[in-house]
Order: structure tokens, then C-alpha cells, then sequence
């Protein structure tokens, strides 16, 4: 569920109408619901009770510092994929015992840095990372805790750009040399092997591909347990799904019930690193109608959001609900509008981006409410992979950044500046 509803033709994130945020901060603007965080965290955790899990908070879909706020506040760990990342949990105040760090291509600073603020784990994607943390940990005196992160050659059925678990994925390690590394441990003194995990795509739309994973998963730990790898911790990745279009979307008791009974014939810990199905539906990006035009039969809506702020659907041909913000066709979508669209007021409508690419499109011949120059929309599910995203293409500055609680609200990030384009700059 999600804190946005047409309430007299106006869109209002949680008690907040949108149009005064895009107002008092201008647009192209990114509004969070805290409340949608806050329900998403209760409803994994309660989901996942029968065990005792730890949610980490995938940091790379949502990184604002008034996000992981929030996290914080519930106690949430967070998965981590750089030192970067890690910098921004600390400066918001997380607990880094309860931070799992996973990558390919861990530098040797990022390491240290880790080590330092004791963090929970390394999930480790190949014996040469092993070896290195293990030689990085040993100069500072201390033992990393790692988890063997498995490439388990499961297809997640989800797009090829975001499938992890295929054996020609560069993430994780074969099964087959999992069990070399477990039996040679004892040859990297520098870490304690507590844990194995997996991450096998995103969005996975279906439970199966994680008890297809789990399936393989389970018997390596139980053939390969000893005091030397005691595997105390399963940690089963991110992946959940999020509503977009009309996708069938397993609840978080679904992928429960198929996870939690291979944890508890582990007898192990569970960890999990969801992102998307956390902060997904939490975000809309306001943007402002700047022109209209026509060409031959199509109609062009032209806003002032592009894909240098939300490259999804460049990238990946991903579908965002977008609608207007003030209308009296309010939209059957996931349960925002009051009535169905009637659609015999709707046209075939492009909303594109500013920015000079033909992939700087929103909408492709979707049936919209007319719209013209001054209007606001805004674009759904923007709230994972939105902002974190986002990039400075064509020198536009960052969005600005709200979140919502209630009847309040306050700005967690600023909008850029055209200065704070060329900061780092010299020029010649
Ligand atoms: N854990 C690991 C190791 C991951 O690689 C990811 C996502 C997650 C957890 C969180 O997965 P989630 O719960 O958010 O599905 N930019 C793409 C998605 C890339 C996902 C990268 N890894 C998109 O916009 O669809």
C-alpha cells in the first residue's frame, strides 16, 4: 500500500497536496512518503517474524540521508554495495553492525573502512576478494565476519539488465568452487565464515525462483557446515516485486511462506536486502508541462523531468504511471483515483524530457488526459532507482528531494545550483 489518493480532483501525498510542494520548491521535484516507508518496513518485518531476521535496507535503490532517517528509526540495517554508501549510513546515524556490504569489485580503502565500523559482513563475490579481506583484516588486527556470496544459475524471470543469479552474471561465486573455498577456510585467518547468500535479480514477480535457489542452497551449507564455516546466517538478497503496471505482485507473507521453512530447516539466521518493495512506492517525481506540440497524429508533452532524473525507462523500458496532478479524470491506478479514467477524454500522449536523446521518453502513445503548458504531473513508483540514478546529463542540477509525514513536510535535499555543476571544476 501507498500514501497517495486523488481526493477533489487533487493529488495528495499522505495529507500534503502535491501542488504546494511543487510550488513552494518548483519542479522537477522528488516527494517521499514517510509513512510508506514506515508500513513497507513493518510489513516485511512482521512477514518474516517466524524467524529472526534482519532487514538491510538496500541503500543503492534509495540513498538520501531522510531516507535511511527513517530506516534508522526502524531499527532497519542496510546492505551496502561502496564506501560511499557506507559513509552516507554513518552520516545518517545507522547502526553499522547491522550493515552487510556485498560488490564485485570491493577496493582495498573501501575494505578498511568497513572494517573499521565493524560491520556485520562482507558478502565476498570471489576467493580473490576472500584472500584480500582476509590480508586487510589481518594488518589491522582484527577478523571480518563474510558470507560466500553463491551465483546459484537460477533465471529470476525478470529483465536481462537486472538478472544476478545466471551462471553468466558476473555476481557470486559457482556452488562447485563454494566448496573449495569452505574447505581451504582455514588458509585466510583474517575472516570468520558466518554466512552464505544470494541475490538473484530485481523485481522478482514470484516466489519460485527463490526456493529454486534455496532448493540448491540449503544441501551446499548443510554438506558444508563445520566449526571452521559455521553458516549462521542465510541472507536471500533483495528482488521483491513492486506494483507498476498490472504485474501480479506476491505479497512479502508470499515470499514468507516459501522462504521461511528452508531458514528454519537451516536453523540459521535470515537476512534480507530489499530495496525496491521498501522505498519503490514511497516517491512520485513532480514535473511541469513546459510545451505541447503535435506531429502528424502524434502529441507531444514536453516536461521538464528527464531521463537524467529518472532513467528507467530509458534504460530498461520500464513502465511508470504518470499522471497529472489537478484533474476531474481521476485514473484507476492502484488505487489513486477516486473514479476510472473515463476514456473517451483520454489521447494517445509522448511525454518526453528535455534532454538531446530519442530514449528520453516517458509514455509512448499512452492514453492521458489532455494537457497543456503550467500543468504538473507526476510520475508513479519512482521512489527505487529514481533519484539514486539520477545524473547531471545535459548539466541539468539534481531534482530537490521532500519527504512527507503527515500533514508536514521537510526538504532533504536541495536542488542543485547551476554552480554546483563546475564546483569541482578548473578551467583551462
Ligand atoms: N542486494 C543486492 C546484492 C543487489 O544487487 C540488489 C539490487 C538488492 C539487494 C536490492 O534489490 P531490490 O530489493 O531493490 O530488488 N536499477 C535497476 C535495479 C538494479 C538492482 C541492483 N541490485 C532498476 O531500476 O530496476
Amino acid at each position: 500500500m501507498h500514501r497517495y489518493r486523488y481526493r477533489e480532483q487533487e493529488l495528495y501525498c499522505e495529507n500534503v497536496p502535491v501542488a504546494t510542494l511543487a510550488e513552494e520548491y518548483g519542479t522537477p521535484l522528488w516527494v517521499y512518503s514517510r509513512k510508506t516507508l514506515e508500513d513497507n518496513y513493518k510489513a516485511i518485518s512482521e512477514a518474516f517474524s517466524a524467524v529472526d531476521c534482519t532487514i538491510c535496507f538496500s541503500v543503492k535503490s534509495c540513498s538520501s540521508l531522510g531516507v535511511l532517517g527513517v530506516f534508522r528509526e526502524m531499527n532497519s540495517g542496510f546492505d551496502i554495495v561502496s564506501g560511499g554508501e557506507l559513509h552516507r549510513v554513518i552520516k545518517a546515524g545507522g547502526d553499522t553492525s547491522r550493515v552487510v556490504y556485498a560488490g564485485v569489485g570491493k577496493t582495498d580503502d573501501e575494505i578498511r573502512y568497513a572494517i573499521s565500523h565493524n560491520i556485520m559482513m562482507f558478502n565476498v563475490e570471489s576467493e580473490d576478494e576472500l584472500a584480500n579481506i582476509s590480508r586487510i583484516a589481518e594488518e589491522m588486527d582484527a577478523i571480518a565476519p563474510v558470507s560466500l556470496r553463491l551465483n546459484p544459475d537460477v533465471d529470476p524471470k525478470t529483465h536481462r539488465k537486472t538478472t544476478t543469479g545466471k551462471k553468466e552474471n558476473k555476481f557470486g561465486i559457482d556452488l562447485a568452487i563454494a566448496a573449495q573455498i569452505v574447505n581451504n577456510i582455514r588458509d585466510y585467518p583474517g575472516v570468520r565464515l558466518i554466512g552464505a547468500d544470494v541475490h538473484l535479480g530485481s523485481p522478482i514477480n514470484s516466489p519460485a525462483p527463490y526456493a529454486e535457489a534455496l532448493e540448491k542452497i540449503v544441501p551446499f551449507i548443510l554438506e558444508h557446515r563445520s566449526e571452521a564455516a559455521p553458516f549462521t546466517h542465510m541472507n536471500c538478497g533483495g528482488g521483491f516485486g513492486l506494483f507498476y503496471k498490472d504485474e501480479a505482485v506476491p505479497t512479502f507473507k508470499e515470499y514468507a511462506d516459501t522462504i521461511v521453512p528452508y531458514i528454519q530447516k537451516l536453523g540459521c539466521k535470515l537476512v534480507l536486502e530489499p530495496g525496491r518493495s521498501m522505498a519503490g512506492n514511497s516517491a512520485i517525481l513532480l514535473a511541469d508541462v513546459q510545451y505541447t506540440k503535435t506531429n502528424g497524429e502524434k502529441t507531444f508533452v514536453i516536461i521538464d523531468a528527464g531521463m537524467n532524473d529518472l532513467i528507467r525507462p530509458a534504460m530498461y523500458e520500464s513502465y511508470h504511471f504518470l499522471w497529472p496532478i489537478i484533474t476531474d479524470n481521476t485514473p484507476n491506478w492502484n488505487g489513486v483515483g477516486e473514479t476510472p479514467a473515463d476514456e473517451s477524454k483520454l489521447i494517445p500522449t509522448d511525454v518526453v524530457g528535455p534532454i538531446c536523446e530519442s530514449s528520453d521518453v516517458f509514455t509512448h502513445d499512452r492514453p492521458l488526459p489532455p494537457m497543456q503548458r503550467g500543468d504538473t504531473v507526476a510520475i508513479f513508483s519512482a521512489g527505487a532507482y529514481g533519484s539514486t540514478m539520477s545524473s547531471n546529463y545535459n548539466s541539468h542540477p539534481r531534482a530537490a528531494e521532500v519527504l512527507v509525514s503527515g500533514e508536514e513536510w521537510a526538504i532533504i535535499r536541495q536542488r542543485e545550483t547551476w554552480d554546483d555543476l563546475i564546483r569541482l571544476e578548473t578551467g583551462i
